[in-house]
């Protein structure tokens, strides 16, 4: 490894790592990336599955990713800008760049919030750039976040909405797909036949979904023959009001988030 690691990783363990696994598979050399974890069981692990350097201990890089747990982070960042590192991007749900940037007045700070399809490569995140941030603070951000999906720039007032709906968002799909694989075996299917069939079928519908410039009212327009099967299902939709279900869900999302950030 170089002297000065360009990326230093604090905390390996689901996001850090998926984090090193995406920049490392997109092709950042190995020996640039140094990943801090202070369970030794782990350091091993992370040592033989992702070939970067692993210590129990901060050093100074060209930029940090702090990838512990909310309460943690303050006390990390304070270390991580300690040791000389000016560049932090923290990936903490809830804790404001008001907090990190108290804890590290050093630093420049990027607060990012990734959802959880980032372990397969397949996130999205939302970055706010902290006070002191400059141009060049954002795109280092987002070279190394988009390792593991899109990158998103918002106002840190818009993380509430985007925790609701990005961060949240896995959690309501698995509970659609909860709802389909009960439907499909009370219609009849066998347990397996429509497990198989739910899980590809969110597959293929996202897959649709992100690889056109339709909205998504034109793409159900389109899988909606009048009086057919899928207008039928619909109508039952709508009439059970679907579409205010769901901007309550995030309207309470939003709201919680909110208040966890208190
Ligand atoms: N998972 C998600 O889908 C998701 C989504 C959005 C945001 N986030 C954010 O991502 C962050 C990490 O989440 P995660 O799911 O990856 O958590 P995690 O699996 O618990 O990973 C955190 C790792 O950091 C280690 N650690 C704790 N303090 C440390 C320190 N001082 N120095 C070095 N390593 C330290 C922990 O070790 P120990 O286990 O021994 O404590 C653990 O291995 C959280 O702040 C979370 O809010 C996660």
């Amino acid at each position: 490894m170089s002297a000065v690691p360009r990326l230093l990783v604090v905390g390996g363990g689901n996001m850090g790592a998926a984090l090193v696994g995406g920049l490392v598979d997109g092709g950042w050399d190995p020996g640039s990336i140094c990943v801090v974890e202070i369970d030794p069981t782990k350091r091993e692990s992370l040592s033989a599955s992702l070939g970067v350097a692993v210590s129990a201990e901060i050093v100074a890089a060209e930029g940090a990713v702090v990838a512990v747990k909310p309460a943690d982070v303050a006390a990390v960042s304070a270390v991580v800008a300690g040791s000389g590192t000016t560049r932090i991007v923290s990936i903490a749900a809830g804790v404001t760049l008001a907090a990190l940037e108290t804890a590290a007045p050093s630093a420049r700070i990027v607060r990012a919030m990734p959802n959880t399809p980032a372990l397969v490569g397949e996130g999205v995140t939302a970055i706010s750039a902290g006070s002191a941030c400059d141009e060049d603070d954002m795109a280092w951000a987002e070279s190394v976040l988009s390792a593991v999906g899109v990158v998103v720039r918002v106002p840190e007032s818009q993380m509430d909405a985007v925790t609701a709906v990005a961060g949240s968002g896995p959690g309501y799909l698995f509970l659609f797909a909860e709802a389909m694989l009960t439907a499909a075996i009370d219609e009849g299917l066998p347990p397996d036949v429509a497990d198989a069939l739910v899980r590809q079928l969110f597959r293929g519908a996202g897959v649709l979904l992100a690889g056109s410039s339709e909205p998504p009212a034109v793409l159900r327009e389109r899988v909606t023959s009048p009086n057919g099967t899928t207008a039928a299902g619909l109508a039952r939709f709508e009439a059970a009001g679907l579409r205010d279900i769901v901007a309550k869900a995030v309207r309470a999302a939003a709201t919680r988030s909110r208040e966890m950030g208190r």
